[in-house]
């Protein structure tokens, strides 16, 4: 059985886009695999270094995942800052790691643009947290976005100068893991590009019906078919991807027949739109409000994905540190 790892930064909250991107199939793979998803605390203090309450934003992550179907005894799902092993191997980590090459780091030069006034040794240093966070369990495969595959090719050197530099073959080389075909790019809201935390064109699973409805009925269209069998553009393209996710095969051929014969009201299509995705995420809705509001529960979650994941990372830095030499007198 492969190892499956990812980590989520607790900063902002699930939308669609992550959810048909990414956590649906977390959700099927923890059926498969031995899984860990955990939540990169940590990591989110190299961008928020005086969170509003990182607590939280913690609950809020973990509320909306399991919501989505992450099942806490089927994964092992965990808090980063709970597992001291890791920042004890990001230390050792940090000594094979040069200067220069994480200074080389798309991610490190985006963020050097984008908070001149915070470029602080986090920031330079996160792929090696990452690293530690990864090769802790050994993980084969890690699912992440295209951006962080630069982040996951650093853990593979990191893991591969430790195993040449002390001649061992201890680490494995993770994979990234983009699942297959069924990768989706979740179009937004705004006619242009993929749903995004930034880009305020997105639905999340923890927005309100009326919030639901006055987003998409805001959503840029255009002027309609000009003459039947005309090439959609790509907002209205946008919108139809979106209702193949959300809706019936019958109403996306309903609104696709419309629009061939120059029949088409982006207004009705809008509104069918929204109420299909009001229906989808009110269920996960009401489970993250119940979640949230269940510290009892989260309490045990947590425990249970700490003692989870502490389990693996020691044995884990147990060989490492005897690998490097450190002995007891
Ligand atoms: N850097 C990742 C992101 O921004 C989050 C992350 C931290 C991560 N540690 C990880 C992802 C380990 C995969 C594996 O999305």
């Amino acid at each position: 059985m492969d190892t499956v790892l990812s980590g989520i930064r607790s900063t902002g909250s699930l939308h669609l886009g992550n959810y048909f991107g990414a956590v649906k199939n977390f959700v099927k793979m923890q059926h498969e695999n031995r899984c860990f998803f955990f939540v990169a605390d940590y990591h989110s203090l190299t961008t928020h270094p005086r969170p509003g309450n990182l607590q939280e934003s913690v609950k809020s992550v973990l509320s909306e995942y399991i919501a989505s179907g992450l099942d806490p005894e089927v994964a092992t799902i965990y808090v980063q800052s709970d597992v001291p092993e890791i920042p004890e191997l990001y230390l050792l980590l940090n000594m094979n790691a040069y200067v220069g090459e994480l200074e080389r780091t798309t991610t490190f030069k985006e963020k050097i643009r984008s908070q001149p006034d915070n470029v602080n040794a986090g920031l330079l240093t996160y792929p090696v947290l990452m690293c530690a966070d990864i090769i802790i369990h050994n993980a084969d495969k890690v699912p992440v976005g295209k951006d962080q595959e630069q982040n996951l090719e650093m853990a593979r050197k990191f893991a591969r100068r430790f195993n040449n530099m002390y001649g061992v073959e201890y680490f494995k080389m993770p994979e990234p893991y983009n699942f297959g075909q069924e990768l989706i790019k979740v179009p937004g809201l705004d006619g242009t590009g993929k749903m995004g935390k930034s880009e305020g064109n997105g639905i999340y699973l923890a927005d309100e019906p009326s919030v639901i409805r006055k987003k998409v009925m805001r959503a840029v269209t255009d002027a309609g078919p000009a003459k039947p069998g005309s090439e959609m553009s790509e907002p209205v393209k946008n919108l139809f991807y979106l209702l193949q996710l959300l809706s019936k095969p019958d109403v996306v051929e309903y609104y696709k027949d419309q629009y061939d014969q120059c029949a088409i009201r982006y207004g009705d299509l809008k509104k069918q739109l929204a109420e299909d995705m009001v229906a989808f995420t009110t269920p996960i809705r009401k489970r993250i409000l119940e979640i949230y509001n269940d510290n009892d529960y989260l309490r045990r979650v947590v425990r249970m994905g700490a003692e989870k994941a502490r389990e693996s990372a020691g044995k884990t830095l147990k060989d490492v540190r005897e690998i490097i030499g450190f002995k007891s007198f």
